[in-house]
Order: structure tokens, then C-alpha cells, then sequence
């Protein structure tokens, strides 16, 4: 069986193929594609997947690293994508924009997810079409391109009949959290309900062998003020990869996980996710911000240089920092996810599907996330009941700034892109967002569809 990387040359490559690769009996796996548009950046990578595979693992799994969109999906089975369009130079654009005009400039939220969403919902159709044409029939793309909910409504809208399925780590690293936070060694076994949209959603309960975790987890954040046990203070957590001395600690992650405590304060039935603090701490956020240092600044500076640093070592002296090699934790459950499909096993996972009534007062066609049981034939989804007004709303008013943009970017129409801008919670005003639109076309001038 063969497994293409789409966004080979990202810093979370290693760690996803290692996944891969220590799962290689459940998965039947004897080949790897990595392929990228970016031959420079993916090249380099390569050398740290072939050090994990042939190396650090002993495997005979080919690999193969290509940027020829025939040779990386030719009979494939299994794509995992991964794409940012436009690279870190645009992350910081998304993120610097907004704050010039004092709103949250952040990767997936706000303007900065918008701006980001136009630059990939055709990149990402152009796979799926690509994918089509040249994967073996019952392949699946497991895609945790961001933003995805964008992403996955603008799929869901053009091509409603691929197979693909839409994922994030966040909700799995706050369970992760959670874990370590209440002393668990067993995070798989801890069963969570969830509702939301994607970076937009809250944990309606958290058990562990049958025990409701919420009361204690309530308690927990009163007493610490934070989420992040003590454990990931001092760098420790599983969230961390040693290489960025565990990147939720600090800067703007750090904010968004004290931001916990601040919702729960106020709203403690459920735990929101930490991206929900981007909208309900929207003023807070801009205020504790440096718009000229932002996420995508504190990124380059420690995942991206440890990686490539690591990897120039490793080429020169032939000594392996295994440390600098890989980040974040996610590959775990995504090939999890694919061992799921593959193997028909029906566990448990949290995925970004339309809804079709699944939460009976959202609509129809909304991409929710939802919990679903993963088989061969793709999700079950979990149905649940009506959910409260409050969450209701806030979701409306996301859900349609989101499907706006997504139809402003398929007819080029910048009145509904600017609806989708003005919609947004973290969007104070109607000028501002149009000050902000009109800066943001500028700076993707080559990315962006055009409109008119
Ligand atoms: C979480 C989210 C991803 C997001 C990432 C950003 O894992 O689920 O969707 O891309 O955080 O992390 P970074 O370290 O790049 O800010
Ligand atoms: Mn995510």
C-alpha cells in the first residue's frame, strides 16, 4: 500500500511518517510519497525521512519524493495533506494585517483565517481532482490543511463527492492536556463528547472509565488559573516535541490556554476549545499582542530553524539531534485514523462532516465537528440533541461569515467576501473590515481569486 504526503516539506513530516511507520504491520504500508510544489524545502526534509524510515526504524518502506503531481498519487491509497499556501511569509501577513487594525490577526480565526481560507480552497480543489484522476479507487484523503473549516466547506460545496475526510489535532491535544492535567496515563482511553465548527467548538463532557472528569477539571482550572498542568510548564508535555520546548507554554499559546480559566469563569458548563479565546477575548488578545512579532515570527524562530538547523548538522557531521527532528503529536491519531478506515476497526474520532442533522438546530448543510465512529466506509457520525442558544449563535454567525466567503471566492464577488469579513465576531465595524479587506488584496495578489 502507498501513503502520499501532500506539504511534504512541512516541519511536521518526520513525526507523521515515524507515525506511520511504527503502525507499518496494521497498515500494510511498503511505500511513502512525499511530495510538495517547494522541491528546496522538501528535499531537506527528506533527508530526515529517510533517516527516521531506513534509519532510526530499519524499515524497507520506499520512499519516494517527488514533486510531480502523477508520481505522488499514481494507485495511492492513502493522502495525507497538509498544504499552507503561501508558506510563513503569508501566515504573518494573516496575522500582522488585522492587528494594524486593531483586530485579532491569527492563522485560522478572524481576518488572518479568512485571508488564509481564499489563498487555499482552489489549491485544495486541485488536489482532490488530482487525487481522483490517478489514486486507486477507495483511496482517502485525510486532510488537515488549514483553515479547515473553510477548507472543508468549500469541499463540501464543489466537490461533495470526494472522499475525504476533515481533521484537526487541536480538540486531541486538549484531551492531552486534560490528561496530564488529571493525572491519566491512558488518554486513549478517555471518551469525550464534542460539538462545534472547526477552532469553534466545547467539550459537552469528558469521561474516563466512566467517570466524568468535569467537576474535578472544573475545580482544577479555579484553583490553577490555566489549563496547562504544571507537567507542560516546565516543558515536559506530550504536546511538545523537546525541539520547541513545548510550544504551547509560550507566547500567544500560553494566552490561550489562561484563557481557559477566563471562559470558564464565566461559563463553566463546558470546556471550550482554546480557539473559541479568539472570539470571546477578541480585545484582550489585540491588547497583549506585538504586531510586529507574531505567531508566525515565534514559529520560524524555534520549529522551523531547529528542524533545518538539525538537518545541516546532520549533513555535515553525520550526528542526529532526533530532538530537533520532530514536532507535534498528531501523526499518532492520523494514522490512527487511516488504520481505522483501512482495517474497518469503527473507533472513535472527532472530524470536521456535514451535518445533516446530526445537531438538529444547526443547518443542514453546516461542516460541523462532531464525533463519529471510523470505518471502512468513512464516518457514522454521533448524532446529538438541540444545543443551547448561546453556542447556537456564536456558531450561526461563524458558520455564515464562513460559507459567504467560500461562495464570495467561488463567484469572485468582493460584496460577499466583505460580508463574510464584516460577520465575523472578532470584526468590530463595517469600515474596518473593508480597511482590512483592501490591504489583505493587495498583500495576496497571486493567491487570491480576484473579485469584483
Ligand atoms: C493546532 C491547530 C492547528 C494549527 C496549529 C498551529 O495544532 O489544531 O490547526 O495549525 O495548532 O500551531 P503553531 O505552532 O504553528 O502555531
Ligand atoms: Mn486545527
Amino acid at each position: 500500500m502507498v501513503i502520499t504526503i501532500a506539504g511534504g516539506g512541512s516541519t511536521f513530516t518526520a513525526g507523521i511518517v515515524k507515525s506511520i511507520a511504527l503502525r507499518r504491520e496494521e497498515l500494510e504500508v511498503d511505500e511513502i510519497r512525499l511530495f510538495d510544489i517547494n522541491k528546496e524545502r522538501q528535499d531537506k526534509v527528506a533527508v530526515v525521512v529517510d533517516w527516521v524510515l531506513h534509519k532510526e526504524l530499519n524499515t524497507d518502506i520506499k520512499l519516494v519524493v517527488t514533486t510531480d503531481v502523477q508520481q505522488a498519487y499514481t494507485d495511492t491509497s492513502f493522502v495525507f495533506a497538509q498544504m499552507r499556501v503561501g508558506g510563513y511569509a503569508m501566515r504573518e501577513q494573516d496575522e500582522k494585517i488585522p492587528l494594524r487594525h486593531g483586530c485579532v490577526g491569527q492563522e485560522t480565526c478572524g481576518c488572518g483565517g479568512m485571508a488564509y481560507g481564499m489563498r487555499t480552497i482552489f489549491p485544495m480543489i486541485k488536489l482532490i481532482d488530482d487525487v481522483e484522476k490517478y489514486a486507486k479507487k477507495d483511496y482517502w484523503i485525510l486532510n488537515y490543511s488549514n483553515p479547515a473549516a473553510i477548507v472543508s466547506e468549500a469541499c463540501r460545496k464543489l466537490r461533495p463527492k470526494a472522499r475525504i475526510i476533515n481533521i484537526c489535532d487541536m480538540p486531541i491535544a486538549i484531551i492531552d492536556v486534560v490528561a496530564a492535567a488529571m493525572g491519566i496515563q491512558n488518554k486513549k482511553e478517555i471518551v469525550y463528547d464534542y460539538f462545534g465548527l472547526n477552532h469553534f467548538g466545547w467539550f459537552t463532557s469528558i469521561q474516563y472509565h466512566g467517570e466524568d472528569l468535569m467537576p474535578k477539571l472544573r475545580a482544577y482550572i479555579k484553583e490553577n488559573k490555566i489549563l496547562l498542568p504544571e507537567s507542560y510548564l516546565k516543558g515536559m508535555g506530550a504536546l511538545t516535541s523537546s525541539s520547541s520546548q513545548n510550544r504551547h507554554t509560550k507566547g500567544s499559546w500560553y494566552y490561550v490556554w489562561k484563557g481557559e480559566y477566563e471562559i470558564m469563569e464565566n461559563f463553566p458548563e463546558y470546556l471550550p476549545n482554546t480557539y473559541l479565546n479568539y472570539y470571546l477575548q477578541a480585545k484582550e488578545f489585540v491588547e497583549h499582542s506585538d504586531p510586529n512579532h507574531t505567531r508566525a515570527n515565534e514559529v520560524e524562530e524555534t520549529r522551523e530553524k531547529n528542524l533545518f538547523d538539525g538537518i545541516d548538522h546532520y549533513l555535515k557531521t553525520g550526528e542526529v539531534d532526533a530532538n530537533t527532528f520532530y514536532a507535534g503529536s498528531h501523526g499518532d491519531w492520523i494514522a490512527d485514523l487511516s488504520a481505522a478506515l483501512k482495517n474497518d476497526t469503527k473507533a472513535r474520532f472527532l472530524i470536521i462532516t456535514e451535518n445533516r442533522g446530526a445537531i438538529p438546530n444547526m443547518p443542514y448543510d453546516a461542516m460541523v465537528e462532531l464525533p463519529a465512529y471510523i470505518g471502512k466506509n468513512g464516518p457514522e457520525v454521533i448524532a446529538r440533541d438541540n444545543i443551547p442558544l448561546f453556542q447556537q449563535g456564536l456558531m450561526m454567525q461563524q458558520l455564515n461569515s464562513e460559507k459567504l466567503l467560500v461562495e464570495g471566492c467561488v463567484e469572485g464577488s468582493y460584496e460577499k467576501v466583505l460580508q463574510a469579513f464584516t460577520l465575523n465576531k472578532t470584526v468590530p465595524s463595517m469600515s474596518v473590515a473593508k480597511a482590512i479587506l483592501d490591504d489583505m488584496i493587495e498583500a495576496n495578489k497571486g493567491y487570491w481569486p480576484e473579485l469584483h
